[in-house]
C-alpha cells in the first residue's frame, strides 16, 4: 500500500514527481523517495517519513532529469527507515514498486546465490535484483522486465527504469491500481487520478496484467505477455481543485463540509419522480433479474461495513429480501452460502481494498450476481463488478472516512428504490414520497454543518476522556459504530459502539463519571427505548451527550450536553446523525494535535491482506 508516480517527457521530471506524491501521501507516509535518470546516470533521493523530509532534502540536494519516478511508503515487509525506502537499485535497474511479492524470499535466496547482495529488508529489491540478473542473458530491457514480472507472484503496480536504456520508462500493474495519464509527447504514471490530475485530464486505466513501455515520444501497452493492446483514455473531469483543501486547515473537515454537495451528486440525474423510481446509469439488471434474487449479502471493510449495515435496515425493511453483511476479511475465508439466486454487494469507497476485492472476486466464483457501491472510477472494484451504483463523492483524500460514507448511504438508499420498485414492494406513491425525502437531505446536511462551533465546544468539554461509548438502536446502531471509529482512528482515544439495548447485557458495567456516553435518540420508533437507555447510562452517573432532534426538551433536560439535528425521517436521520460525530472526533483530535489526515499506523485504502 503505496503511492508510486512516474515521469517521462520535456520537462523536469522532479517538481512533477513530487507534486504527484504530495496528492499520494494518504496511501501511506512511511518514507518517500524520487530516482531521475540524465546522461546515463541516475540520481537517487529517500528519506524515512513523511514526504515533507524529502523535499527538504531536494532541496539541498537537487535532482536534475527528464526521466523519473517516485513513491511513498506505507510499510509491508521492512520497517519504515531510509534503507528500505523506494527507490531500489541494483546494477543499472532502478524501480518503485506498491504491493507485495509473496515468493520473494525464495527469490531472494536464489539471488544470493547467483552473488546478488541485498541493501534493504524489502521484497521490492528483489525485483530490481532480478531484472539485472535476467538482464545478463537478455540485453533488451522490456524483454528482460517481461521475463522478470512472470516470476513474480503476488500484487504489484512497478515503474522501472534503466541507465542503459534512459530514453524508456516502464510500468506495469499486477492487483495494484494504476493509472497513465496522457500528455503532449509526455506520459505521467500513479497510482491514483489526483497525483496527475494537474498535468493531464486524459487518462488510461491499466489493467491487471498489462505493461507500458515509454519511449521516443509514444506510449506502448500491451499484456506482460507482450501481446499488443489498444488502449482507450478516458476524460476524467474531476478538477485539481477538488483534491485540495479548498482553504480548510484539513481535507477530513474540508470532506466532512462537501457532503451535501456530495448527496447532491449522487442522486443528480438519477431521480425518476413522475415513476417513483430511480435510474442506475451503470447498473443495468432488468426487473426480473432484481425480482429473482432471494437474498443479498452485503461485503465490506470499516467505515463502507458500517454503510452496509445501514444498507441491511434499509433493504430488509423495504424490499423483504433477506440481508446478511460480511466483513470482507472474514467473508473470503469462510466458506460463504453463496449462489445464483445471491446479489453480493460489495461496498468500498477507494474500489481497491484488498479483502473486499478478494471477496468480491470470491462471490463471482461461486455465480452470485454482483454489484459494486464505489466512489472511484475504474477502480479495480468497479471494473469487476457487473454492475456500479458510483458515489459522486469526489476524491477523498483525509483518511477517515467521512463524505464517501454519507453517499454510501445514499447510494443504497437508491437501490433500494430500485430493487423494491423491481420486486413490487415498493409502488410508485411509496418510491416518490422517498424520493422526495432524499431530495431534502442535501439541505438539512448543510443546516447540521452550522454545528460545527458549538461541536467544537462540546469536543473542549470532553477532549480529555479516556473511554467513549456511543450507543444506538436500528439503523442507528452502525451510524454509533462508525462514530466510535471515527474518534478512534483520528482521536487515539478508546470507543465502541453498542446497540444501546445491549449495554446491560454487559457493557454498563464500564459507565462511571469518566466515561462520556454518546446516545443517538432523534424521534423515531425506537425513541422511546433509547431514552430508557440513556436513563440507565444517567443512573449510574454516566456523562451522557445525547444527538436527538432539535427542540427535544425531554432529552435536553436529562443529558449533560445534547447536539441536535433537524432530523425528519427515519431512514434517512443517520445520514444527519453522522455530522455531527465526525466533527466531534475532528475537533477532539485536532485539540489533541494528532495528524487528522494521516493518522498513526494508517492508510487511505488497504490494498494488502
Ligand atoms: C474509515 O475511516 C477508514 N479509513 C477505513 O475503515 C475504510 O473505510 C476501510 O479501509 C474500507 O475502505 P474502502 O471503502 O476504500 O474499501
Amino acid at each position: 500500500m503505496c503511492g508510486i508516480v512516474g515521469y517521462i517527457g520535456g520537462q523536469q521530471a522532479t517538481p512533477i514527481i513530487l507534486e504527484g506524491l504530495k496528492k499520494l501521501e494518504y496511501r501511506g507516509y512511511d518514507s518517500a523517495g524520487i530516482a531521475t535518470l540524465g546522461d546515463g546516470e541516475s540520481s537517487i533521493r529517500r528519506s524515512q517519513g513523511k514526504l515533507i523530509n524529502l523535499e527538504n532534502m531536494l532541496k539541498d540536494q537537487p535532482l536534475a532529469g527528464t526521466v523519473g519516478i517516485g513513491h511513498t511508503r506505507w510499510a509491508t515487509h521492512g520497517r519504515p527507515s531510509e534503507i528500505n525506502a523506494h527507490p531500489h537499485k541494483a546494477g543499472p535497474v532502478i524501480l518503485v514498486h506498491n504491493g507485495i511479492i509473496e515468493n520473494y524470499l525464495q527469490l531472494k535466496e536464489q539471488l544470493k546465490q547467483a552473488g546478488h547482495t541485498f541493501k534493504s529488508e524489502t521484497d521490492t529489491e528483489v525485483i530490481a535484483h532480478l531484472i539485472e540478473e535476467t538482464l545478463r542473458t537478455e540485453a533488451d530491457f522490456e524483454k528482460a522486465v517481461r521475463q522478470t514480472l512472470a516470476r513474480l507472484r503476488g500484487a504489484y503496480a512497478v515503474c522501472i527504469l534503466n541507465e542503459n536504456d534512459p530514453g524508456s520508462l516502464i510500468a506495469a500493474k499486477l492487483g495494484s491500481p494504476m493509472v497513465v495519464g496522457l500528455g503532449e509527447k509526455e506520459f505521467f504514471v500513479a497510482s491514483d487520478i489526483p497525483a496527475i490530475l494537474a498535468y493531464t485530464r486524459e487518462m488510461v486505466f491499466m489493467e491487471d496484467g498489462e505493461l507500458v513501455i515509454f519511449r521516443d515520444g509514444t506510449a506502448q501497452f500491451s499484456t506482460i505477455a507482450g501481446a499488443p493492446l489498444d488502449k482507450k483514455a478516458r476524460h476524467i473531469d474531476w478538477s485539481p481543485m477538488m483534491a485540495e483543501k479548498g482553504g480548510y486547515r484539513h481535507f477530513m473537515l474540508k470532506e466532512i463540509h462537501e457532503q451535501p454537495r456530495a448527496v447532491r451528486d449522487t442522486i443528480a440525474g438519477r431521480l425518476l419522480e413522475d415513476e417513483g423510481d430511480v435510474y442506475l446509469e451503470d447498473l443495468q439488471f432488468s426487473d426480473d433479474q432484481l425480482a429473482a434474487v432471494k437474498r443479498i449479502v452485503i461485503i465490506a471493510c470499516g467505515t463502507s461495513w458500517h454503510a452496509a449495515l445501514v444498507g441491511k435496515f434499509y433493504i430488509e425493511g423495504l424490499c423483504r429480501i433477506p440481508v446478511e453483511v460480511d466483513i470482507a476479511s472474514e467473508f473470503r475465508y469462510r466458506n460463504p452460502v453463496v449462489d445464483e439466486g445471491t446479489l453480493a454487494i460489495v461496498i468500498s469507497q477507494s474500489g481497491e481494498t484488498a479483502d473486499t476485492l478478494a471477496a468480491l472476486r470470491e462471490a463471482k466464483s461461486r455465480g452470485a450476481m454482483n454489484m459494486a457501491i464505489c466512489n472511484v472510477v475504474d477502480s479495480s472494484i468497479a471494473r469487476e463488478s457487473t454492475g456500479v451504483i458510483y458515489t459522486h463523492a469526489g476524491p477523498e483524500i483525509g483518511v477517515a472516512s467521512t463524505k464517501a460514507f454519507v453517499t454510501q448511504l445514499t447510494a443504497l438508499y437508491l437501490f433500494t428504490i430500485r430493487l423494491g420498485r423491481a420486486c413490487g414492494k415498493i409502488d410508485a406513491d411509496h418510491g416518490q414520497r422517498m424520493i422526495s425525502a432524499l431530495k431534502k437531505v442535501p439541505g438539512l446536511l448543510e443546516e447540521t454543518l452550522k454545528l460545527n462551533e458549538y461541536t467544537e465546544k462540546v469536543a473542549k468539554k470532553y477532549m480529555n476522556a479516556r473511554d467513549f461509548l456511543y450507543l444506538g438502536r436500528g439503523k442507528n446502531f452502525p451510524i454509533a459504530l462508525e462514530g466510535a471509529l471515527k474518534l478512534k482512528e483520528i482521536s487515539y482515544i478508546h470507543a465502541e459502539g453498542y446497540p444501546a439495548g445491549e449495554m446491560k447485557h454487559g457493557p454498563i458495567a464500564l459507565i462511571d463519571e469518566d466515561v462520556p456516553v454518546v446516545v443517538l435518540v432523534p424521534k423515531g420508533s425506537s425513541y422511546e427505548k433509547t431514552l430508557s437507555n440513556m436513563e440507565e447510562v444517567i443512573t449510574r452517573s454516566g456523562r451522557v451527550i445525547a444527538v436527538c432532534s432539535a427542540g427535544d426538551e425531554e432529552v435536553r433536560d436529562r443529558a449533560e450536553t445534547t447536539i441536535e439535528i433537524p432530523s425528519f425521517d427515519e431512514d434517512l436521520d443517520p445520514l444527519l446523525l453522522s455530522v455531527p460525530l465526525q466533527l466531534l472526533s475532528y475537533h477532539i483530535a485536532v485539540l489533541k494535535g494528532t495528524d487528522v489526515d494521516q493518522p498513526r499506523n494508517l492508510a487511505k485504502s488497504v490494498t494488502v491482506e
